[in-house]
C-alpha cells in the first residue's frame, strides 16, 4: 500500500516509524525532514497547493493520505483530496473546526453537553464589552484567541490587568485573524491529560492517554510551548476516568459532530481536565495527533497501524489489527534550541543521534523535529539544527521510571549548541508511583 505522510515535525517521525513497520506499507513523505527520510521517499510537492497534492497522489497510486499538522487540515486539504476519490485520514475542514476556531468548539460543546469550562465569546467589536467582562470576571481567568495560534493564543491571568492587556493584544493583532474573536473561560483546577481516538466518524478506539508538558521550565513554569516532553500511559487516567471521556467526551462528539452533518474522521485528541475521576472536563479538541504525546503514544502501541489508519480512513475501522494500545511505558523528552519558544538560532551541528540509540539498545529512537541537512564544502553532510523543538528522544521499556531514566541517560549523548530540555518530565507519574508503591507497603 502506497502511503503520503504529510508534515515535517517530530510527530510525522512518530508517524511514519510506525508505519514503515507496518505490513507491506510503501511510504511518500513531504515536506519531511532527514529523520522521516530515513523511512519514507521525499515526495517532491509543495503541500499547500492542493491541486498539487492530488497529481501526486494520482501519479504514485496511493491509497491512503496521512495529514499531521492543523494548519494543512483547517486548509480543507481533506476535502479537496476526497473529492478526487483519495482516502485521508485528518478531518474535512468543516470537521476540523473543533480544532481551528475556539469559538466554534466551545459552542459545539455547549449544543452536546459535553463538559468544558464556562465561557463567552467576543469579536473585536464588541472590545468594551469584553473588558467590562473580564474586569467584573473571578479570577484566575482564561483569554484565548479563537484562531489557530500555534498553542501561543492562550493566557491563563492570575489578576485582572494581565487579563485585559492579553484581550486587548489580541484585539490590536497580535495573533493576526487568529484573535478577531476571543474565548473568555472560567478556570478549570485538576491536572491535564490527552487522549487521542482514532475515529472512522461513528466508531473508535482511544489510544494509551498521554499527559504533555507545555510549559518551558521544569516545575510547570515559565512560557507556553508546543510540549516540551510527553509520557504514557498516563497514571491520571484510571479506568473509571477512561470510561467517562468515552462516554461523556469522545462519543457524544462523534455523535453531534455526525449529525451536523460533518463527521470527524481522523484522530480526535481532548486536551482534558481531571479533577474527581467521574467528571473530566475538556481543555481544548485538536484535529489531529498530539506532538510530542505522539511519539510516547505510538511507542507503546502494538498494532499494524497503517491498517488502523487505512479502516479508519475507508469508514470501516478495524481493531483487529491492534494487539495492545498500551504495552509497556514510554517517555519523551524533548531537546530544543535555546531561546525557544521565541526567537531561536539554526544551522548548529547535531552530533550524538545514533549514541543514544546505540545506548538504549533498542529501547531508544531518537525522533527529528527541527532538523535539516547542511552540505559540507568538503562534500559530506552534517546534521544542523532547524527549529525551536529539535529532536524528541523517547523511551520505551517495561514501566514508567524506567522509560524516564532510560530517556534521561540517552539524551546525555546528543550535543548542538544551546540544548535546551526540562528535567522533570513525568514528575507528575512518578509521584503518583511513590505514592501509590507508599500505600502499598
Ligand atoms: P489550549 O490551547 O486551549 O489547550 O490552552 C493551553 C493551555 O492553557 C492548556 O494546556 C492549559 O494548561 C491552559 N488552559 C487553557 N484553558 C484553561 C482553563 N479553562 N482552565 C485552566 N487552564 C487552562
Ligand atoms: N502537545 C500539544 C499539541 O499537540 O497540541
Amino acid at each position: 500500500m502506497n502511503i503520503l505522510l504529510l508534515g515535517s515535525g517530530g510527530r510525522e517521525h512518530a508517524l511514519a516509524h510506525k508505519l514503515a513497520a507496518s505490513h507491506n506499507v510503501h511510504l511518500f513523505a513531504a515536506p519531511a525532514n532527514p529523520g522521516i527520510l530515513r523511512h519514507a521517499m521525499l515526495a517532491n510537492i509543495n503541500v499547500t497547493q492542493h491541486e498539487e497534492v492530488v497529481k501526486f497522489c494520482i501519479a504514485s497510486d496511493i491509497a491512503l493520505v496521512i495529514i499531521g499538522p492543523e494548519a494543512l487540515l483547517a486548509s480543507g486539504l481533506t476535502d479537496t483530496l476526497r473529492e478526487h476519490g483519495i482516502n485521508v485520514f485528518g478531518p474535512s475542514r468543516a470537521a476540523a473546526r473543533i480544532e481551528s476556531s475556539k469559538a466554534f468548539a466551545k459552542d459545539f460543546m455547549m449544543r452536546h453537553g459535553i463538559p468544558t469550562a464556562q465561557y463567552r465569546t467576543f469579536s473585536d467589536h464588541e472590545h468594551k464589552q469584553a473588558r467590562e467582562y473580564v474586569a467584573q470576571h473571578a479570577l484566575p481567568i482564561v483569554i484565548k484567541a479563537d484562531g489557530l495560534a500555534a498553542g501561543k493564543g492562550v493566557t491563563v491571568a492570575k489578576n485582572h490587568a494581565d487579563a485585559l492587556e492579553a484581550l486587548d493584544a489580541a484585539f490590536d493583532g497580535k495573533f493576526g485573524k487568529a484573535g478577531k474573536s476571543i474565548v473568555v473561560e472560567e478556570f478549570m483546577y485538576g491536572e491535564e491529560a490527552s487522549i487521542f481516538a482514532i475515529s472512522d466518524g461513528e466508531r473508535f478506539l482511544t489510544l494509551a492517554p498521554a499527559q504533555d508538558h507545555k510549559r518551558i521550565g521544569d516545575g510547570d513554569t515559565g512560557a507556553n510551548t508546543g510540549g516540551m516532553g510527553a509520557y504514557c500511559p498516563a497514571p491520571i487516567i484510571t479506568p473509571t476516568v477512561l470510561h467517562c471521556v468515552e462516554k461523556q467526551i469522545i462519543e457524544p462528539t462523534l455523535r453531534g459532530m455526525k449529525a451536523e452533518g460533518y463527521p470527524f474522521i481522523g484522530c480526535l485528541y481532548a486536551g482534558l481536565m481531571i479533577d474527581t475521576e467521574d467528571n473530566p472536563k475538556v481543555v481544548e479538541f485538536n484535529a489531529r495527533f498530539g506532538d510530542p504525546e505522539t511519539q510516547a503514544v505510538l511507542a507503546v502501541l502494538e498494532a499494524d497501524f497503517a491498517q488502523l489508519l487505512y479502516s479508519a480512513a475507508t469508514g470501516k475501522l478495524d481493531t483487529s489489527c491492534v494487539t495492545f494500545t498500551a504495552r509497556g511505558a514510554a517517555c519523551c523528552v524533548v531537546l530544543a534550541a535555546s531561546g525557544y519558544p521565541g526567537e531561536v538560532r539554526t544551522g548548529d551541528e547535531i552530533t550524538g543521534i545514533e549514541d543514544a540509540e546505540r545506548f538504549g539498545n533498542g529501547t531508544v529512537t531518537v525522533f527529528h523535529a527541527g532538523t535539516a541537512l547542511h552540505n559540507n564544502l568538503d562534500g559530506t553532510q552534517s546534521l544542523r539544527t532547524n527549529g525551536g523543538r529539535v529532536l524528541g528522544v523517547t523511551a520505551h521499556t517495561h514501566t514508567l521510571p524506567e522509560a524516564i531514566t532510560l530517556a534521561y541517560q540517552a539524551l546525555k549523548h546528543i550535543h548542538f549548541r544551546g540544548k535546551t530540555y526540562r528535567t522533570d518530565i513525568g514528575y507528575k507519574a512518578l509521584q503518583r508511583y511513590s505514592l501509590n508503591t507508599s500505600k502499598a507497603l
